[in-house]
């Protein structure tokens, strides 16, 4: 029996909005073993490492070209205090995680080390300062640390823990998550509280702040009106508010109840389907944000940052239930490639978003062994590298005019098949994901307004959507070249196995 073809019309010659690289943005929370252990393991571990960054993490992360890194929290950041993190390691106070495990921070790992760490990585930092329990002075102290040139009293300590040079600084958060862990404010008090931090920011010399105000949670749209309002009459030619220039948006997907939130790895095809249902939540809960912001901004110069998302499960069995600690399936893959395939179609609005979190914690790209060291690569970190040509890439539309398949879950109804496009240096990369647990579909592409001199296409699957990677099993779960892609008339035909992420990157004349 042959199986179900989708047509997809995309005109290659009609660029539309710029997927920024920023869309692949990563989180990393003092949080479990995400820092210590995750990217930081000392300078006297056994491991290869730099100043204590682990290098094979490091070499790992490179690979996905990451944009950008946003740091120390998360629920952390509203208790972080930087001036604890600083100076000789010996001499740090320590504090207690209490969000966290409640086990002691010992602050080895503060704004230098985070700093080099980007450095290594060459991704911009992005940092959340303190509204919850910190103060303005120590907030703007902050900015001054990190982007002040000449003598100030902040450049002058520094410069005595052994940093010359400022450093160039964009991303700037105001607190996190104020409606919960970040103080547990009103809208209109955090959106007050804002204001006057975001104030407090200075631009330095020629570096420039990015301020992001802490937004809302899920489908809270009156959040995010009020962050709008308070932002200021924009008018019709925008004058740059010296506040805050982008909201951000907290989104997890989560299947089950906050209690028991379902196994990373034992699931059947019931909770594979609710999954999905959540995950494709993304695109209401984008569009929701993005006309709120529109009645007040139409001319979009405000951003959104989605800057937590991903799956999270209950941790794994044995593990401290405060670390987060979570493994990583096929299923977690097709909901990351769900969620690009969403985000591009919203680049005219989003412009960052970050996955939580980078290594050991929740939806990770890597995963490291607390007794050998060893690193994993999960099928997660496969889209982002599978999707890594979509970086400043134009986003091109993508039409389905016969209607994409569906499939009933419970009173949902869940497109099983996704397609996003973009066009970059001659080329055109297209992702296309089957969400359909057992039925393979082929996807035609009918490529309009160029001429495809070939492609070149690869494949995330396996045998169960339960598979994912493991030290002994590395490679349970990684891309392959896909053979299963022809030429045709007006295009391409792309066969999508069930349950698979597929990339197709066409060479245009
Ligand atoms: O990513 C884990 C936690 O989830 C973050 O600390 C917090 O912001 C969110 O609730």
């Amino acid at each position: 029996m042959s199986n179900a073809v989708v047509p997809a019309i995309i005109n290659v010659d009609v660029e539309g909005p710029l997927i920024s690289r920023h869309l692949y943005g990563h989180f990393a929370e003092h949080l479990g073993r995400c820092i210590y252990g995750g990217f930081y393991v000392g300078e006297d571990s056994d491991l290869p490492n730099a100043g204590g960054i682990r290098l094979d993490v490091v070499e790992a992360l490179r690979a996905l070209n990451i944009p950008n890194l946003r740091w120390p929290g998360g629920c952390f950041a509203d208790e972080y205090h930087w001036m604890d993190g600083i100076g000789p390691k010996d001499q740090r106070p320590a504090m207690v995680n209490t969000h966290w495990g409640n086990v002691e921070e010992n602050n080895h790992f503060g704004t230098h080390e985070f700093m080099a760490l980007c450095e290594l990585l060459g991704a911009e930092p992005y940092i959340s300062g303190n509204v919850g329990s910190g103060t303005v002075k120590e907030m703007s102290d902050w900015v001054e640390y990190l982007t002040r040139d000449g003598d100030s009293p902040m450049v002058r300590l520094r410069k005595a823990n052994g940093r010359e040079e400022p450093w160039q600084l964009r991303f700037w958060g105001l607190g996190n998550e104020a409606w919960g862990c970040g103080g547990n404010m009103t809208a209109q008090h955090y959106a007050d509280e804002a204001r006057r931090y975001g104030t407090y920011c200075r631009d330095h010399g020629d570096n420039r702040l990015y301020r992001i105000a802490a937004g809302a949670n899920t489908d809270d749209y009156a959040w995010t009106e009020t962050l709008m309002k308070t932002l200021g009459d924009l008018g019709c030619a925008y004058r740059p508010q010296p506040f805050y220039q982008a909201l951000s948006l907290h989104y997890y997907t989560i299947p089950g109840t906050w209690q028991d939130k379902g196994d990373a790895t034992v699931f059947g095809t019931d909770d594979y389907y609710a999954t999905m249902v959540k995950a494709a939540r993304i695109d209401e809960l984008l569009t929701g944000h993005s006309n709120v912001m529109d009645c007040y901004d139409p001319g979009k110069t405000v951003g959104l940052v989605l800057d937590e998302w991903g799956t999270w499960w209950n941790v794994e069995p044995g593990t401290n239930p405060g670390f987060l600690y979570q493994q990583n399936t096929l299923r977690d893959a097709l909901v990351a490639g769900l969620h690009f395939d969403v985000f591009h179609r919203h680049s005219d609005r989003l412009v960052m978003a970050n996955i939580a979190q980078t290594v050991n914690v929740l939806q990770a790209m890597i995963l490291t062994d607390p007794d050998s060291g060893a690193l994993v690569l999960t099928p997660t970190y496969h889209v982002f590298e599978m999707n890594k040509g979509h970086h400043d890439a134009a986003s091109l539309r993508v039409d389905i005019p016969s209607g994409v398949p569906t499939r009933q879950v419970g009173e949902q109804t869940l497109a099983t098949v996704s397609v996003s496009a973009s066009r970059k240096d001659g080329k055109v990369l297209v992702s296309l994901s089957n969400l359909d647990a057992a039925e393979p579909v082929d996807v035609e592409l009918d490529l309009r307004g160029g001429t495809v001199t070939g492609a070149r296409s690869r494949i995330l699957t396996a045998e169960k959507l339960q598979s994912h990677n493991t030290p002994e099993t590395p490679d349970a779960v990684a891309p392959r070249a896909h053979e299963q892609v022809t030429a045709t008339a007006t295009g391409l035909r792309v066969h999508l196995p069930a349950h698979s992420f597929v990339t197709v990157e066409a060479r245009l004349a």
